[in-house]
């Protein structure tokens, strides 16, 4: 689909659906949808709204034939709800169904005119390109018969030049940002046979505009990465240890971005049961997010220093894996003994934490699909965040909740170390039950040395079990939306 501006009226454009919004509770018509109505001899307003009772509830739809009154061929009356709570967010998310129902009736141009939906800081031309290329998206690469119907033009249309041209300029920056998270979307949906770490490696040196350095496992033996490599090593498939940096000439900041990247997570010899392994192929979401973000850089050319880390393996069980009780030495030494295998994202994390505390970076953010705890907490509606700086986990939460992604601080008290005492080694890679997520988010401090650091656990957001909002089943490339808009704010 190509998403186009253009300067011109809405009501005399030629295509398949012409789509007008309308607020609950709307008196008299005004604006656009008036002078389209007014071509239409008024009947939105007399028997769609009068006789038919059309609410415009939020979501709601109204497909009407034009019977040649103007060129295009049916308008769409799409609810904008209460006009109090119409927010950005929204207006993303109805983009999304205006495509699914567009295609749903094989239209192939629909033309739109957002007329004063306007919000501060945040350009509507931006979340109608994010929501209509998200609410496009499938993933059916392993389908035989595909679906056919697709809207090929979607056309935002506007009378006047100045606003005009700032739409163009949200449609530009909200197109790379969709098409960032469909990137992620799509590693993440590929089943684990395909998306293995030697995949990412893979992913990671094509990306252009970046120096990419993949350490093969010997190399990271040497790196003495003791706990990423206990996890690799019940796998066929080998370890790669993945760094991508994008330096522009005079960086502002120098930040590193990790992403979890377990491509596999069966939970070793504590292994899951059937139904919690079924999604484990996205426990590499967090990677996939990062490496999304390392490829979109180079289309905004921010000026700050970026390190993309990830540390991707199999959780895997043959003669060689990993065994509750072993004692394991991560990069910087501290020793950890294996209470649970499948507690494996935060060993991986742990030796990439040392790493990026030791490339002179000032900022720090992991982002992992770390705990089912996290899931249970927050659902499907917010990732969990925690760190050491709480300016900056204050700047994500700013910069998610605008961009239509929240997080929720979790806290990290010191007591919740107590439950990773263990009796023979520095701590145990786990502890009670509860707490789970804050336990995690302790743990992997113990790595964090002289740098701001935040952790993101995706694990209840990175993939959907059923739609949300403008997302389909499956992954959601969680976290993309956030980190690219906080590099850009920097
Ligand atoms: N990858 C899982 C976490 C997860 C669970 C992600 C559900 C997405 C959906 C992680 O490696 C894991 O298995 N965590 C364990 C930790 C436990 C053993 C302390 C968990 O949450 O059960
Ligand atoms: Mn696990
Ligand atoms: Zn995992």
């Amino acid at each position: 689909m190509e998403i186009k501006v253009l300067n011109g009226e809405l009501k005399s454009q030629v295509c398949d659906v012409l789509v007008v919004g309308l607020f609950e509770k709307t008196e008299m018509l005004t604006g656009v949808i008036s002078s389209v109505d007014e071509a239409l001899g008024e009947i939105i307003n007399d028997f769609v709204i009068k006789k038919d009772k059309f609410e415009a509830k939020f979501g709601q739809t109204y497909l009407l034939q034009t019977y040649g009154k103007i060129p295009a061929n049916k308008v769409l009356v799409v609810g904008l709800g209460e006009k109090e709570k119409f927010n950005p967010n929204k207006l993303r998310e109805l983009s999304a169904k205006i495509i699914k129902k567009a295609s749903s009736i094989k239209a192939k141009k629909i033309c739109i005119d957002l007329g004063k939906l306007e919000f501060d800081g945040l350009e509507s031309g931006q979340v109608v390109a994010e929501g209509a290329l998200i609410g496009e998206y499938s993933f059916d690469k392993y389908k035989t018969d595909k679906p056919k119907e697709h809207v090929e033009e979607f056309v935002l249309v506007e009378k006047d030049e100045t606003k005009f041209n700032r739409l163009k300029d949200g449609v530009e920056k909200g197109v790379k940002i969709a098409n960032a998270m469909n990137f992620a979307r799509n590693l993440s949906n590929e089943p684990a046979q395909y998306a293995t770490p030697t995949k990412l490696a893979e992913v990671a040196k094509k990306i252009e505009g970046v120096k990419v350095k993949v350490y093969e496992k010997d190399e990271i033996e040497k790196m003495g990465m003791g706990a990423f490599l206990a996890v690799a090593k019940g796998s066929s498939q080998a370890p790669k240890f993945i760094h991508v940096k994008y330096t522009p000439a005079n960086p502002k900041r120098k930040i590193a971005l990790i992403g979890k990247g377990i491509t596999f997570d069966s939970g070793g010899y504590d292994i899951k049961p059937p139904s919690s392994m079924l999604t484990m192929k996205d426990d590499m979401s967090g990677a996939a997010c990062v490496l999304s973000v390392m490829n979109t850089l180079r289309l905004f050319n921010p000026n700050v220093e970026v390190h993309g880390i990830v540390a991707a393996c199999e959780n895997m069980v043959n003669g060689s894996a990993y065994k509750p009780g072993d004692i394991l030495t991560a990069r910087n030494n501290k020793t950890i003994e294996v209470d649970n295998t499948d507690a494996e994202g935060r060993l991986t994390l742990a030796d990439a934490l040392c790493y990026a505390c030791e490339i002179g970076v000032d900022e720090v953010i992991d982002i992992a699909t770390l705990t089912g705890a996290c899931m249970v907490a927050l659902g499907t509606q917010a990732a969990g965040i925690m760190g050491n700086s709480q300016e900056l986990i204050d700047k994500l939460i700013k910069v998610g909740e605008s961009n239509g992604e929240r997080f929720w601080q979790l806290p990290m008290y010191e007591e919740y170390k107590d439950g990773l005492k263990s009796d023979i080694a520095d701590m145990r890679n786990t502890g009670s039950r509860y707490g789970g997520a804050s336990a995690a988010g302790v743990f992997l401090k113990e790595f964090v040395k002289d740098v701001n650091w935040v952790h993101l656990d995706i694990a209840g957001v990175a993939f959907l079990e059923k739609p949300q909002k403008e997302l389909i089943k499956g992954a959601t490339g969680a976290g993309v939306r956030t980190l690219l808009n906080y590099i850009l704010s920097i």
